[in-house]
């Protein structure tokens, strides 16, 4: 398996991986015998040290193999390189699969959050295996009961 840093240069390969509009920069892939396994991308904003992770996928039959984690490590490696500070992304659950799912929020967010389970393999849990932590909420961010879930991972 070898990771490829496309660098938001290699159009082809990017379109070979993904929807065409779903093309980010700082993108790299894992591929092994010329087939891609996944891909991760980062969205930088300028003069500031933080990055959007966004988006990561790994192969449906090629899950928990430690790809995530892999390409994930080597993601950091290069905003670490290019004076980063924080990875954040949000991770939606609009298919209630955490307990923040199907359930108001409101008032006592930040009591919820606290709590959180993962009812039916939510990605957050993967996330905070690889050394994430939840920062915040948004409720019903993708309509009632639907919330987007934010996480950062510092790599200084
Ligand atoms: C989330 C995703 C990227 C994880 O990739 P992966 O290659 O399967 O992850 P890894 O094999 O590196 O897993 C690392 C650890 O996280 C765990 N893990 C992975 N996915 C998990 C999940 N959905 N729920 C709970 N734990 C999970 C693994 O079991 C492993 O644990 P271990 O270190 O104790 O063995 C992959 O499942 C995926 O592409 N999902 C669909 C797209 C998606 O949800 N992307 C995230 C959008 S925010």
């Amino acid at each position: 398996m070898r990771i490829i840093d496309l660098d938001g240069e290699d159009r082809e390969t990017v379109h070979a991986a993904a929807e065409p509009e779903d093309q980010t920069p700082a993108s790299d892939l894992l591929c092994e015998a010329g087939t891609i396994l996944g891909w991760i991308g980062a969205i930088p904003q300028v003069r500031r040290p933080r990055v959007q992770l966004h988006p990561l996928v790994v192969r449906s039959d090629c899950r928990h193999r430690g790809i995530g984690r892999a390409v994930l490590a080597d993601l950091e490696d290069r905003v670490r390189e290019r004076g980063g500070l924080t990875i954040w992304l949000g991770t939606d659950d609009e298919d209630y699969m955490t307990s923040l799912g199907g359930v108001a929020l409101f008032p006592n967010v930040l009591e919820r959050l606290m709590n959180i389970r993962n009812l039916r393999g939510h990605p957050y849990e993967f996330y905070r295996k690889i050394g994430c932590a939840i920062t915040g909420v948004l409720p019903d961010a993708n309509g009632p009961g639907k919330p987007d879930l934010y996480m950062a991972k510092s790599v200084r």
